[in-house]
């Protein structure tokens, strides 16, 4: 998200970036869940790989645990239970479903995921075009976590719904309209040489 705080754009213009970055990343969790089967968002084959369904679920929770809870008055939560069911492991907001049992949970269904995130959107969007001057530097400053949160989540759906048809002996593609990968074998192993020495590495 290479959005920034600028001083040059006036407010309301800040407002519609925002709510246009906001709608774009919400839009595209749901385009990558677009081939998926109702099966296919609900199964957990390892603890570490989440459902589809889980994952759309808890990075609305975000936003409405740490946005719409705290600026938005009187923001109608979508249901109280949600709030352990879909908390991942943030322990200074309570309980949490745990992790290796997310792949338990049939209800609630698909449907009503995609109702909780359009009940989260809505409300968003009135957060972002409402909240005054003087509390859009936090919200928008949330938001920013809250975007790069999904779009984190948009990363982990993707291994995880590989994770999880990988287990599946159908072989199910998530995409049909790729090339086969060409089958070859991987070269033998062997020792490469380099020169020693300590050596920094990262940012
Ligand atoms: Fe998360």
């Amino acid at each position: 998200m290479a959005l920034t705080h600028s001083v040059s754009t006036s407010l309301e213009e800040q407002r519609s970036i925002w709510a246009e970055a906001y709608r774009g990343v919400r839009q595209r969790s749901e385009e990558l869940c677009a081939p998926l089967s109702p099966e296919d968002y609900v199964i957990q084959t390892t603890p570490e790989a989440s459902p589809a369904k889980w994952h759309l679920a808890h990075v609305s929770w975000f936003f409405e645990t740490f946005l719409l809870k705290e600026y938005l008055a009187r923001y109608p939560e979508f249901h109280p239970l949600y709030r352990d069911l879909f908390n991942s492991y943030y322990e200074q907001i309570g309980k949490y479903h745990p992790r290796h049992e997310r792949g338990f949970l049939s209800r609630p269904g698909v449907g009503e995921i995609y109702r909780y995130r359009a009940h989260v959107d809505e409300h968003m969007l009135t957060l972002l075009h409402s909240v005054s001057e003087s509390l859009w530097p936090s919200v928008q400053q949330r938001l920013a976590i809250g975007l790069n949160h999904e779009q984190q989540h948009q990363e982990l759906l993707l291994t995880d719904i590989k994770r999880n048809f990988s287990a599946n002996p159908l072989r199910p593609a998530y995409r049909s309209d790729l090339p086969e990968t060409p089958k070859a074998s991987a070269p033998a192993m062997r020792w490469l040489a380099f020169p020693g020495g300590v050596r920094e590495i990262g940012h």
